[in-house]
């Protein structure tokens, strides 16, 4: 226990000598939508077979005909790229993100996916980079945080 807290003091010190990464070290940290990082919820998703707390949500996944890809459960403020990657969706379906995604880190853009209903977090400075003449829709989903039940259409530039 001392030794955590230790490390996690050692690791706001950090943080506030480098304000870009000032909730990468912190779990316990909120989003911050200034930030040009990875939100700041869950990271580890928690997927479930069926939903048994208020504290979860169901992410659907649709293609672009509306057809159902995948229906998932996780924890709320999962970040939806993790859950999506736990459920073995096929997020990446570009060559270009498949060998080349920044792995969550807001800088590449392959993560793409149009938000069709429910709500995700406020976007995130990187969001408003990358998806610039994007419909207000589009979502990086390493950027985005499950807040409510979402569905979410995959692939939305294929
Ligand atoms: S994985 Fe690169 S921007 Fe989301």
């Amino acid at each position: 226990m001392a030794r955590k807290i230790a490390v996690t003091a050692m690791a706001m010190a950090m943080a506030m000598a480098t304000a870009d990464v000032s909730f990468a070290f912190s779990p316990s940290a909120r989003f911050t939508p200034s930030s040009s990082r990875s939100p700041s919820c869950v990271s580890t998703p928690s997927l479930r077979s069926g939903a048994t707390s208020l504290n979860m949500a169901t992410v659907k996944v649709v293609d672009k005909s509306g057809g159902q890809v995948a229906q998932l459960q996780c924890d709320r403020e999962t970040i939806l790229r993790d859950a999506m990657l736990a459920g073995k969706v096929d997020l990446y379906y570009t060559m270009k993100g498949k060998l080349f995604n920044c792995g969550g880190g807001g800088n590449c853009g392959t993560c793409k996916v149009d938000l069709v209903s429910g709500n995700l977090s406020p976007r995130t400075a990187a969001e408003e980079k990358l998806l610039k003449g994007c419909p207000p829709s589009f979502r990086l989903a390493c950027q985005s945080c499950v807040m409510s039940d979402v569905t979410v259409r995959n692939k939305p530039d294929a």
